[in-house]
């Protein structure tokens, strides 16, 4: 098991578990939308971990690349938790 911290809440869950299921089966402050790395409602900010997050693919590029804030934002929607990961939403 790995521990992902959103928003200040510890959470375990098995490696390879992907964060928009993390989010849909707890209580976190992380909003969705399309689920399809279309409109951005699940961008979060990375704090620490970030390599332990698959990598960004084309589609989640695009958006990234449009709306992200920050070079440490991800589509929660669009990724998959490898290892200990911090985030927050983003803003
Ligand atoms: S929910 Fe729309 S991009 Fe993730």
């Amino acid at each position: 098991m790995i521990t992902v911290t959103i928003a200040g809440s510890s959470i375990e869950v098995a490696a390879g578990t992907t964060m928009q299921h993390i989010c849909d089966e707890n209580d976190t402050p992380v909003t969705f939308g399309c689920r399809a790395a279309r409109c951005g409602a699940c961008m979060i900010k990375v704090m620490s971990g970030a390599d332990n997050l698959s990598p960004a693919e084309p589609d989640e590029r695009a958006v990234l690349d449009v709306l992200a804030m920050s070079p440490d934002c991800r589509l929660a929607c669009q990724t998959t938790v490898h290892g200990a990961v911090t985030i927050e939403v983003a803003d």
